[in-house]
């Protein structure tokens, strides 16, 4: 007998056979990333016993609505714990601190079996592109059943051999969790509607693309959206434009255009998988709950404490210690100079706006000569991004309470750039702040740039091309795009690429492109 237990948001506890493994179970009643997200709905038990001796537990990467430092310090040490096989390794190291010894990290879908007939498989999307990433996916065999957490990961997978594996059930995200466009200040409010509405529908259009691809005989959406209770963030979730669809929403569009089933579970909700079939036992305490129709009144009856949460965690965040820029230019510098790799496809110099006590206006400039300051006063020069950070959360960055990426994910940052361009190797810079996985990724990278190409023939009315297959972002297979205005749309999120050109129009990418003679 198997069955998965919504914890809400990506947590999952999955029995068979009497064992129990845990997936990313987000529990801590002050949400995460500086208590800017909230569970949406929260868990609604208050007694978290019978998930505090799992067989297992599988965190499936960093980020802190994933990994919960507050539950997972409740656990036995001795609790076996899965995760990626990163080339950054913050996600091993937080997990050994909080002392767990029995730490197993897998990629390739390489196994780890709780019983032999309960095993997982993870994976790490950097099939079809560059590494850029440090999500993960996991492949449940539990009996005769096989269910496919995929979680955050993007689609840079084997997707032709998930496909055969004939999965079961099947788990993906349906709602985006990123920053963008929400703090940056260089659109109009209507653009930014816009640009918001094209992120709402992307993240589902992405659910619907990767269930279609695999075809499970279930699909079901989660992992998102969070809450807000934050004042400066609710507006996110309960705006009427607001970035973040709900599960039913990604549902109801996978029902209108495929002929998979899918169901929508709400957190304490079994979905039990019986012979070829599955049954829902309904947790009673959210019968009443409407994803969509309850924004705003749950956000409504929980604000009082949750508001209190937010002051509390935010008032126990130290000011920055003297010295801030100091310590910051040394954080910064060697990594800048150890990976010209990634100072190259900068190529800019960054302001870093940083208010409060310690803060200043400061440049990171990637084209900086052996002979000037890499971080230093901004005295004037051109930038192409500029950050607007608080003092604090920089030190708790210089610190390691936080990586660069959940101080982005709090949302409490602005960002500027002129042009109005992506760079995702900035981004990655950002992201990984690690001289190892930096180095990983380049050789990647560069490795990737001497292969062959994998192309498709694509025909638009009378013409017909030659387009790259993968998408240069994060892998999606732009077979599936759709043709707008003489562009190539990508399902992953919605990057436009020109077919005469191969030039996108949100990034510095470009793909193979080429129109053939005719026959
Ligand atoms: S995978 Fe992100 S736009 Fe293509």
């Amino acid at each position: 007998m198997t069955s998965i237990e919504f914890l809400g948001h990506s947590g999952l506890a999955v029995r068979h056979g009497g064992r129990l493994l845990l997936c990313d179970p987000w529990m801590s009643s002050d949400g995460a990333y500086n208590a800017s997200w909230f569970q949406y709905p929260a868990y609604p038990h208050a007694d978290l016993g019978p998930l505090l001796s799992p067989d297992a537990v599988y965190v499936s990467h960093e980020h802190l609505d994933h990994f919960d430092p507050w539950f997972l310090s409740q656990l036995p040490k001795s609790t076996p714990i899965l995760t990626g096989r990163f080339h950054k390794k913050r996600c091993l190291r937080l997990l050994e601190g909080l002392g767990f010894d029995d730490v197993t990290q897998l990629a390739d879908f390489d196994a780890y079996s709780i019983a032999p007939d309960f095993v997982v498989r993870i994976a790490l999307p950097s099939y079809n592109c560059p590494p850029h990433w440090f999500d993960s996916c996991a492949l449940i065999e539990a009996g005769d059943k096989k269910i496919f957490n995929l979680n955050d990961c993007n689609h840079a997978l084997p997707i032709d051999e998930i496909r055969s594996w004939n999965v079961d059930v099947l788990l993906g995200q349906a709602s985006p969790a990123i920053w963008y466009p929400l703090t940056y200040t260089n659109y109009t409010a209507e653009q930014k509607v816009k640009l918001e509405r094209a992120r709402r529908e992307s993240a589902i259009d992405s659910f619907v693309a990767g269930v279609t691809m695999i075809r499970p005989r279930l699909a079901i959406p989660f992992a998102g959206p969070p809450c807000f209770f934050d004042p400066d963030l609710v507006d996110h979730f309960t705006g009427p434009d607001s970035m973040f669809p709900t599960a039913p929403v990604a549902a109801a569009r996978l029902a209108a255009e495929t002929d998979i089933a899918t169901e929508v579970l709400k957190p304490g909700d079994r979905l039990h998988l019986e012979g070829d079939g599955w049954r829902i036992e309904r947790e009673p305490a959210l019968a009443n709950f409407d994803y969509e129709r309850d924004r705003r009144a749950y956000v409504e009856r929980h604000r009082a404490k949750n508001e209190a949460v937010v002051r509390r965690v935010l008032a126990a965040i130290p000011p920055a210690a003297p010295g801030l820029l100091d310590r910051l230019r040394g954080y910064l510098t060697p990594l800048v100079r150890r990976n010209p790799f990634f100072a190259t496809r900068i190529d800019m110099c960054v302001l870093l706006d940083v208010t409060g006590p310690q803060g200043g206006r400061w440049v990171v400039d990637f084209r900086a000569g052996p002979d000037v300051e890499v971080v230093r006063e901004w005295a004037g020069e051109e930038w192409r991004y500029r950050f607007t950070f608080e003092s604090r959360n920089i030190e708790q960055v210089l610190r390691g309470e936080l990586s660069w990426e959940d101080l982005l994910l709090s949302f409490r940052f602005r960002a500027h750039r002129e042009p109005d361009q992506y760079n995702q190797h900035l981004f990655t810079f950002l992201k990984m702040t690690d001289h190892a996985a930096l180095q990983a990724i380049a050789q990647a990278e560069l490795a990737a740039a001497g292969r062959t190409i994998d192309t498709f023939r694509l025909e638009v009315g009378a013409d017909v091309y030659e387009v790259q297959r993968f998408c240069p972002h994060a892998g999606s297979d732009l077979a599936g795009g759709e043709i707008v205005g003489g562009k190539i749309v990508c399902p992953g999120h919605r990057w436009h690429f020109d077919l005469e050109t191969g030039a996108c129009d949100e990034s510095d990418y470009s793909i193979v492109c080429r129109k053939l003679p005719p026959a």
